[in-house]
């Protein structure tokens, strides 16, 4: 199935499960599984905002921290403006890279991802969580993977 038509499946059902489900970490989790499922990425999850005092955290720095996710553990904690994830929550946009070692301070989570692509998740228009995904090829994601998860975190 092309990629497109795949991802038109992938919104409806989307949609279904976050259906009366007010719970972002809950509906978090099954976004990620999904699509992890769907296109068997390396790395599939989101990064909330974090609004917590947590003793990690200092008071003058904002930090992204990790939430539910599938695929191998990653960091936990991610300043803003800092590597992709943090870099798409400064901007308030989606951000896609084809080649991960040639993104100045790119965090390499893991060895083994070569591309990613990072789309905010808006309330009211504030960034308060991102989706990010790692491929272990290079140039995986385009202008259709920016489309369509644009698409299936505005339903969460
Ligand atoms: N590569 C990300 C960090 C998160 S991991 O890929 C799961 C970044 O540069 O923000």
């Amino acid at each position: 199935m092309a990629k497109e038509e795949q991802y038109k499946e992938l919104v409806a059902q989307v949609a279904a499960v976050v259906d009366g489900e007010t719970d972002m970490i809950a509906n978090m989790a099954n976004v990620a599984a999904i699509l992890h499922e769907a296109f068997g990425f390396w790395w599939t999850g989101f990064y909330r905002v974090d609004p917590s005092n947590s003793p990690t955290r200092r008071e003058d720095i904002q930090e992204l921290v990790l939430g539910p996710f599938q695929g191998p553990i990653a960091c936990t904690r991610i300043p803003f403006g800092k590597g992709v994830c943090g870099t798409a929550w400064a901007k308030n946009e989606t951000i896609i890279v084809p080649n991960v070692h040639e993104f100045a301070g790119h965090i390499a989570c893991s060895s083994e991802s070569n591309s990613e692509i990072v789309v905010p998740l808006r309330q009211n228009g504030e960034v308060i969580a991102v989706l990010d995904i790692d491929s272990k090829e290079f140039d995986t994601f385009d202008e259709i993977d920016k489309k369509y998860l644009e698409e299936i975190v505005e339903l969460l």
